[in-house]
């Protein structure tokens, strides 16, 4: 059965580690996240973005794929299926299909607005069981088309936003989405810090998760990171994995075509990249 985030992020906040959210795009990928999450007793988020929900035929199908792969693959570790940066109409639609949780990526609203919003989404997953989380501070890079700058959040906003009962917040710390650039500045852990001061107990959540170096990966932990975003490093590891394949010749060995061969090692591949940080955020055996 799919669980809140709030329980695991209670728990990751308390005992310094961090679950991750993993995207998914496809079955193989979604199968492979869970299957990895298992063998390594390890809550997970599986993460899907507006842009992945249309792909993958709607929100009821995604939620009708991962129950069901939760019982039959038998999967026992704590999972949430969380709305990534939606907008407040894909929230509602996933709190209607059976998400159990939910992003209201409020961002580039001001701030009023965002407030508003997020208090009505507050409200419904309340009521409903579902952990929510909400974004001050726009995250850098692209996300499904949108290209952001990567603020650095206002820590009195960042307060403003978790007084109003979320579950989670995820603020800008410099961050961005996909590969970082060479004159990337890292990660502001004196913004980090103060928001962590002003928000308490509250599990912070560090998007971008691809291309962060391991230290600045642990320090965010200390500071209070208790989620982190990975989305770019799955798809890149999918990608060299099936361009290695095709490159061999291998797909066009045997008779026909068979698609499942063909996705085969980019399922491996996933199942690798999501162990390797596992690892690195603590949370194998944390379920
Ligand atoms: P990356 O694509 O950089 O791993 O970021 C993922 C993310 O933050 C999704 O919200």
């Amino acid at each position: 059965m799919l669980v809140s985030a709030k329980e695991m992020l209670t728990k990751a906040k308390a005992g310094k580690y961090a679950v991750g959210q993993f995207n998914i795009n496809n079955l193989e990928w979604t199968k492979s996240i869970l299957l990895t999450a298992q063998e390594l007793n390890s809550p997970v988020i599986l993460g899907v973005s507006e842009g992945a929900g249309k792909y993958m035929c709607g929100y009821k199908t995604i939620v009708g794929m991962v129950n069901g792969m939760l019982e039959e693959l038998n999967i026992t570790v704590p999972v949430a299926l969380h709305l990534d940066h939606g907008s407040y109409d894909g929230a509602l639609a996933c709190i209607e299909a059976g998400f159990s949780s939910v992003m209201f990526d409020g961002s580039h609203y001001p701030i009023d607005e965002n407030v508003a919003k997020t208090t009505e989404l507050v409200k419904i997953c309340n009521e409903k069981g579902i952990s929510i989380e909400a974004e001050v501070g726009s995250i850098g890079g692209e996300e499904d088309g949108v290209v952001g700058a990567g603020e650095c959040a206002d820590p009195d906003e960042c307060k403003m936003i978790a007084d109003l009962g979320v579950t989670m917040l995820a603020a800008g710390i410099g961050n961005i989405h996909g590969k970082y650039p060479e004159n990337w500045a890292g990660l502001s852990f004196e913004t980090l810090d103060a928001v962590q001061q002003k928000t308490g107990d509250m599990p912070l959540v560090l998007h971008g998760g691809t291309g962060i170096p391991a230290d600045m990966i642990q320090k965010a932990i200390s500071l209070g990171v208790s989620k982190i975003n990975v989305n770019t490093e799955c798809q890149l590891a999918f990608q060299e994995a099936t361009r290695k394949y095709i490159e061999a010749g291998k797909d066009l060995e045997g008779k026909g075509f068979d698609p499942r061969k063909l996705l085969a090692p980019g399922a491996e591949a996933i199942k690798a990249t999501v162990k390797e940080k596992m690892e690195l955020f603590g949370s194998v055996g944390k379920a």
